[in-house]
């Protein structure tokens, strides 16, 4: 089984984000699972949304080592859907029978994998999402960025593609 898995979560499946994570899961030989095919709900601080897609979607990905964000740059931030998924995870903080789960997250691995219409992605969304990493405990092995200024040119990120796949197989055989 590989140890690594993709979430992902643009508001389009097939667009310019969704290409360049199912090239890289090919290369890696992962899963993608897309968060629009999930029912998850906003953060609620009475946690009325307890039994939604959300623990289920933690707990299958808790079996991996390794997990990579994968959203495209929307206003200097990662997509709406991904936001409410990080947001859930103070379902942990808050919960005292979910607490060890949360504390699972403290031995992953987490990268980034982003696309936007920028040189590179915007130091406001890596930095959220970093120190989101960091808060949680997981350690944070880096981020890929496309420019799709022009459109997805797949030519032109093959070098970091290359890169990225080989970091994120490093630190244990994926
Ligand atoms: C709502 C929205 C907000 C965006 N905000 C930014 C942004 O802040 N910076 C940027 O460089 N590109 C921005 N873009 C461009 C997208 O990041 C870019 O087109 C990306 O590749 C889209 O990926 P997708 O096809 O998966 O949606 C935005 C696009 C949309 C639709």
């Amino acid at each position: 089984m590989s140890n690594a898995i993709a979430v992902f979560a643009s508001a389009r499946r097939n667009g310019n984000t969704g290409k360049f994570i199912d090239w890289i899961a090919k290369e890696l030989t992962i899963d993608v699972i897309d968060l629009s095919e999930k029912n998850i709900s906003p953060y609620d601080y009475d946690h009325k949304n307890i039994d939604d897609d959300f623990l289920p979607l933690m707990h299958k990905l808790l079996e991996y080592e390794k997990i990579i964000f994968v959203t495209p740059v929307y206003w200097y931030g990662p997509s709406a859907q991904m936001k409410v998924f990080i947001d859930r995870t103070s379902d942990f903080l808050d919960l005292e029978e979910l607490k060890d789960i949360g504390r699972q997250l403290r031995k992953k691995m987490a990268y980034i994998v982003c696309t936007s219409i920028s040189n590179d992605a915007d130091s406001s969304f890596i930095n959220s999402l970093k120190d989101t990493f960091e808060y949680l405990g997981m350690k944070y092995g880096g981020y890929i960025h496309a420019n799709c200024e022009d459109g997805y040119v797949q030519g032109n990120y093959r070098q970091d593609v290359e890169s990225f796949v080989s970091s994120v197989r490093e630190l244990s055989g994926v």
